[in-house]
């Protein structure tokens, strides 16, 4: 595959992670424990049986990660902040040490001259408000855009842009409906309702964002696939629609459009979710920009046993089909579709069982991949949709939540027991694609 496909010169290229995966530290200067504190030290959650309590110690080696990010020449770096560090219950105390912390990587980051793009919520609710419920109680919407405020009024002149959460769909369904990551509930009718609590947190934080007036752009991250039949017939093709509508749409309708889609409330029967009557007032905010993750598709078959795709390109170390073509597809439906604001692609990359070879690691595959997704988002651009950036996940081999340290998304290579960096030869490749698209 050539290395032509050109970027305009504005175009953002970033790298992503987020605070549980990578900044360790999990007890220190007065953090709280999170939800996933919690789930990772209850045995048989986590394949490794790790957890998050040292992960990448970004939390003491910041300034080296931020300076390898400056040495691979992108523009910006995409994270999260943990809530229980700046707020250890999730109400009531701030906690300013935890503060210190983004202030200082906020610092570090302006000074290399790299954009911060930050995330309020990657996945790790305080504990403190999972006893009261977590996202099944809506009061928990309420503490969220306190949170969200406070941020946006320390840091919103210093984040290019700020997003509510990331990929609300996990939280709901991996968290609440089949316990694949935390708080580990199996309950199709609480997954449910907690997407729609989220959904809701995002639309009162966004107005509560707002009132402050900062100039930080604010939007969501939404993880998405399009839904293909996995042959012509009937049964496929309703299963892939229904797919696509309660996940992309479940997600973008209400944001966009003020209701949830008819399909999948009538699928969802009565595990409907209670819907308050302002509710959809408060959900669809108008949205700076909005962050789009994609990593397959979903390939939808309703054969016993289903049928699997072929992947003429290969599965990552996940197991997740490579298939680039996806991602055309599904921005240039979303444009069809819906009213859009500037999209960033807020994540892509894959997982490859990548292994120090005399000091190198030849990651090829994630070359290819990556090469392959930055070809097919090109192909949307060219076809009118408005992208402004894209981050690869991730900068660093990190926690991959229930797979714990076994899967390497890294371009960064990490040696868990000394803390090692080592550049992968994605990382060498990525920081040359760069300067070419600079210099084109
Ligand atoms: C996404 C998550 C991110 C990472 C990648 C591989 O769903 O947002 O934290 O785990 O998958």
């Amino acid at each position: 595959m050539p290395n032509t496909t050109k970027f305009p010169r504005s175009f953002t290229w970033g790298v992503a992670t987020s605070a549980f995966q990578i900044e360790g530290a999990a007890a220190e200067d007065g953090k709280g424990p999170s939800i996933w504190d919690t789930f990772t030290h209850h045995p048989g959650n986590v394949i490794d049986a790790s957890n998050g309590d040292i992960a990448c110690d970004h939390y003491h080696r910041y300034v080296d990660d931020v300076g390898i990010m400056a040495s691979l020449g992108v523009d910006a770096y995409r994270f999260s902040m943990a809530w229980s560090r700046v707020q250890p219950e999730g109400k009531g105390a701030w906690n300013e040490k935890g503060f210190d912390f983004y202030d200082r990587l906020l610092d570090e980051l302006a000074q290399k001259e790299l954009a911060a793009h930050l995330t309020l919520y990657h996945w790790d609710l305080p504990q403190g408000l999972q006893q009261d419920g977590g996202w099944l109680n809506r009061d928990t919407c309420l503490r969220f855009a306190d949170y969200a405020q406070e941020v946006a009024r320390r840091f919103g002149s210093r984040a290019a842009t700020i997003a509510t959460h990331n990929e609300p769909w996990c939280s709901a369904n991996l968290g609440y409906g089949n316990a694949q990551f935390a708080p580990g509930i199996a309950d199709a009718k609480a997954a449910i309702q907690v997407s729609h609590h989220l959904l809701l947190s995002h639309g009162l934080a966004m107005q509560a964002m707002r009132t402050v007036g900062a100039p930080a752009k604010l939007g969501i991250v939404l993880n998405q696939w399009t839904a293909d039949p996995a042959t012509d017939s009937e049964a496929d093709r309703a299963m892939a629609q229904l797919e696509y509508a309660r996940s992309v749409q479940w997600f973008m309708d209400p944001i966009f459009k003020g209701c949830y889609p008819a399909l999948a409330l009538k699928s969802h029967g009565e595990n409907c979710p209670i819907i308050h009557p302002n509710d959809f007032t408060d959900i669809r905010q108008p949205l700076d920009f909005l962050g789009v993750n994609y990593y397959f598709r979903s390939f939808c078959s309703a054969e016993t046993p289903p049928k699997k795709p072929e992947g003429k390109l290969g599965f990552t170390d996940m197991g997740w089909e490579i298939y680039p073509q996806g991602l055309t597809e599904l921005l240039i439906a979303l444009k069809q579709e819906y009213t859009l604001p500037p999209i960033y692609i807020t994540e892509n990359g894959m997982a490859n069982p990548d292994k120090l070879v005399n000091g190198q690691i030849p990651d090829i595959e994630r070359i290819t991949y990556v090469r392959s997704h930055l070809n097919a988002l090109a192909n949307a651009m060219a076809q009118g949709v408005d992208i402004q950036g894209y981050f690869l996940w991730s900068l660093l081999d990190n926690f991959e939540w229930n797979s714990g340290y076994a899967k390497r998304f890294g371009i960064v290579h990490v040696d868990y027991e000394t803390q090692q960096r080592t550049l992968k030869d994605s990382a060498i490749w990525y920081r040359e694609f760069i300067r070419a698209q600079r210099l084109a």
